[in-house]
């Protein structure tokens, strides 16, 4: 059979655990797909590494997630989509598969980000890697002019969250200094996003931190879901090598007992995971 014609399940990839809160939503409102997620948590966490690594680390697992066939891969993650989706997307993609197709998690968020704001002043909580390429003020201003956007970087909360130390007191002072640092950038914001596919696991400690101010919380997953529906019912014969069996394959570039472990964490029960290698 011509490869290009192959039908498959929907790659879904992240550093390590965080793209599972994207899939959760993915299986919520596709729930026909297949999917196959792929944690580098061997590799992670990429937030504080340099373009050039989080690119080429990206990279291979795009491409074996394409060896497995995937007709679309979606990079649920945001230092990902900040530092390497483009250049996958203009550079890698006619090169090795120019009918797949490589999304990711900034844009459908960017496109939406403004109908949740009424002070027209957001911040944005990711990595720092996410912080710097300055990926969310270029987006958002094309969709929202209108709208300031103030951003803080959380370099320790990855780790935490990966560690499952997110819950102690030394995580709870660091998560409380971030979010008191980016809310003091301008009194008006009312929006925050959570812009790390991480950190919705911390949700819970951030609104006790907030308390009652006028804050509202925004998470990827349910977004970038709603996009994904959107779009596959705009891309047929790209939707049509999806294959819909629901079926979840879960894989891990490190030991799969822990990473079977962890996600019951992020997905409230447990899964059965791979080990695999990249290139
Ligand atoms: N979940 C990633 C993101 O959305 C991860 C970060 C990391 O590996 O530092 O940015």
């Amino acid at each position: 059979m011509d490869k290009k014609l192959q039908v498959a399940p929907i790659g879904v990839f992240d550093s390590g655990y965080g793209g599972l809160t994207v899939l959760k939503e993915l299986q919520a409102q596709l729930p026909q797909y297949d999917f196959i997620y792929l944690g580098d948590n061997a590799r992670a966490p990429y937030g504080n590494r340099s373009f050039e690594v989080v690119y080429q680390y990206t990279l291979s697992c795009v491409r074996w997630l394409f060896e497995q066939n995937c007709p679309l891969v979606i990079l649920a993650c945001n230092t990902a989509s900040a530092k390497a989706l483009r250049t996958i997307q203009q550079n890698d993609l006619s090169n090795i598969d120019s009918t797949k197709r490589v999304l990711g998690v900034i844009r459908p968020t960017a496109e939406v980000i403004g109908k949740h704001t009424k002070t027209k002043v957001i911040g944005i909580l990711g990595t720092s890697g996410t912080v710097q390429s300055n990926s969310y003020p270029i987006e958002i201003n094309k969709f929202f002019p209108e709208v300031a956007v103030y951003q803080h970087p959380c370099p320790m909360w990855v780790p935490l969250i990966e560690n499952n130390e997110f819950l102690s007191a030394g995580a709870y002072y660091f998560i409380e200094q971030d979010l008191e640092r980016l809310l003091s950038q301008n009194s008006n914001i009312d929006t925050i996003l959570l812009g790390c596919t991480h950190y919705p696991l911390i949700e819970p400690i951030l609104k006790k931190i907030i308390g009652s101010r006028p804050i509202t919380l925004l998470s990827q997953g349910a977004i970038v879901a709603h996009s994904l529906d959107d779009y596959l019912k705009r891309h047929v014969e790209l939707r049509d090598r999806c294959t819909r069996s629901a079926t979840h394959k879960y894989c891990t570039t490190d030991d799969y007992t822990i990473f079977e472990d962890h996600s019951r964490l992020f997905l409230g029960h447990r899964i059965k995971a791979e080990s695999i290698q990249v290139q």
